[in-house]
């Protein structure tokens, strides 16, 4: 079988273009997990657009670049900014239920922002807008779905992506999946790092796969570290979305003083990397703490339903305790470079969401932009891969080996452990000048140690181990070729 597209990855972005582009010929869907499972679905706060009268175009572009420090594509941050209510509006009539005061969307604040303008369906976006398209998706006639299925590499031939080459993951065996288009829509590499609030398919794949096969990768150095992830010994690094701070949370350090204040004129709302680096220092004098009590009870169970129903498994009331809090990793900014139509320099390769690097975010991505980014991008990519589709004839058959593809070596787990560390204690919220060539070389000797035991066979936890192998030395090389700190590369 050839598909017309093959879109690798099932978040928001790939499920909103798979269902697009359905309309004008085939669509393989390959996710490694089930369907809903992608970063999109544990996007918590929600989606950013313009709405209320008072709120301006130009004010979410004045934002998004001030996050950015202005090293954000300022074409695709207009597009984007003035794509968002016509997306909000396409969500709506898909079924997507935002919350709504009256008859208006009930919009919240995130950090950075100077006007409320998140639209959000509780502190599940993601999840429901992932509920919405997976229905629609799931009853079109043109689009086949592949869960379990790992893509391992691209097929690139003649100069052109035809395709990839994918593990099914239960049925234990490797074939090549051929297309006229292939679309990375694979999601950002927050496992590279031992604290993150990503998921655990996370793993950078398809930044990997498209550097493998010479895609041009920017901006990698731009990880951003989520200020407020929970950090409760033994318990998940659970992400405690900003919205929270939004509707008034304060951060206190151990002796109860609320240490925002002196930091930022926005306090708990300053951009990301201020309120990330704040609570990294605070923390070695002591534990830090997110506060809402002085908020009703009621209303932070009726505004924060999923977030509080997971803390009062971790044995905290949100409504009475405060909850002990650290950064973590949280988002790739940067990532395989398109332009404004989701083409890689590889002709055939298309990417959009969080693998992909439209400039868009910068030197750091504002808060509730990046479900936005993946429905704006996902959509401008359907015309030019739709056209790319027509155009190609046809793709030849490729001859893979597909023996041998099952690894029995088991110290895999402790190599990822090890590449986590590694990232977390060297390059991470702060970086150290002097450290990070010794990481490099580090880091280059287990990728010779992965890519010698690849020889012996592929498993999943060998391949994604690579993958974070190789994103992780994308992201260190970039670390030191930026000499000043901006956005969220911060060293010394
Ligand atoms: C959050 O809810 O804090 C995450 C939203 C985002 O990263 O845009």
């Amino acid at each position: 079988m050839i598909y017309d597209f093959l879109v690798i990855g099932s978040g928001i972005s790939g499920l909103n273009f798979s269902l697009d582009s359905a309309e004008h010929g085939t669509v393989a869907i390959v996710t490694k997990k089930e369907l809903m499972e992608s970063n999109s679905n544990y996007a918590q706060g929600g989606i950013a657009a313009v709405l209320d009268a008072h709120d301006s175009f130009d004010a979410h572009i004045a934002d998004t670049l001030t996050a950015g420090c202005f090293l954000n594509d300022v074409e695709a941050v207009k597009l984007m900014v003035t794509q968002a209510p016509a997306q909000i509006q396409k969500l709506i009539d898909i079924g997507v239920g935002f919350n709504r005061k009256k008859e208006d969307l009930s919009l919240t604040q995130e950090g950075g922002h100077s006007a409320r303008r998140i639209a959000h369906a509780h502190d599940a976006t993601g999840k429901e807008i992932e509920r919405a398209l997976i229905f629609q998706v799931r009853q079109h006639k043109n689009i086949h779905i592949f869960e379990s299925h790992l893509a391992i590499d691209l097929i690139v031939k003649n100069n052109a992506c035809q395709g990839a080459i994918v593990l099914d993951t239960e049925k234990k065996h490797i074939e090549p999946f051929l297309a006229k288009a292939t679309i990375l829509a694979s999601g950002g590499a927050g496992q590279v790092y031992e604290r993150n609030c990503n998921p655990r398919v996370a793993t950078g794949d398809g930044i990997a796969m498209a550097a493998r096969a010479g895609a041009e990768i920017r901006d990698m150095e731009f990880i951003q570290f989520h200020p407020t992830a929970l950090a409760l010994e033994g318990k998940p690094t659970f992400l405690l979305s900003e919205t929270i701070r939004g509707e008034g949370a304060i951060l206190v350090n151990a002796k109860g003083e609320r240490f925002m204040e002196s930091q930022h004129e926005l306090k708990e709302l300053a951009p990301r990397d201020i309120v990330a680096r704040a609570i990294y220092e605070e923390m070695k004098y002591g534990p830090v703490y997110l506060d809402i009590t002085h908020r009703e009870s009621a209303y932070i169970k009726a505004r924060f339903p999923y977030i509080y129903d997971q803390l009062w498994w971790y044995g905290i009331k949100m409504d009475k305790d405060r909850i002990p809090v650290a950064p973590a990793a949280h988002y790739t900014c940067g990532g395989v470079h398109t332009d404004l139509h989701g083409q890689t320099n590889i002709p055939g390769l298309f990417a959009f969401g969080e693998v992909a690097h439209t400039g868009v975010h910068g030197a750091n991505r504002l808060a509730s932009n990046s479900l936005l980014e993946c429905m704006v991008f996902s959509e401008q990519t359907v015309p030019t891969a739709v056209a790319y589709v027509q155009h190609v004839g046809s793709v030849e058959h490729v001859e893979i080996d597909s023996s041998n593809t099952i690894y029995t070596e088991t110290n895999v787990r402790d190599i990822k452990k090890e590449i986590q560390q590694i990232m977390w204690e060297h390059v991470g919220i702060i970086r150290h000048k002097n450290e990070l060539n010794d990481t490099l070389q580090k880091l280059q000797a287990i990728q010779d140690t992965l890519n010698t035991l690849q020889k012996n066979g592929r498993d999943e936890m060998l391949i994604e181990t690579k993958n974070l192998a190789d994103v992780a030395i994308l992201i260190t090389k970039a670390a030191i070729e930026r000499k000043e700190s901006i956005g969220c590369h911060f060293i010394v």
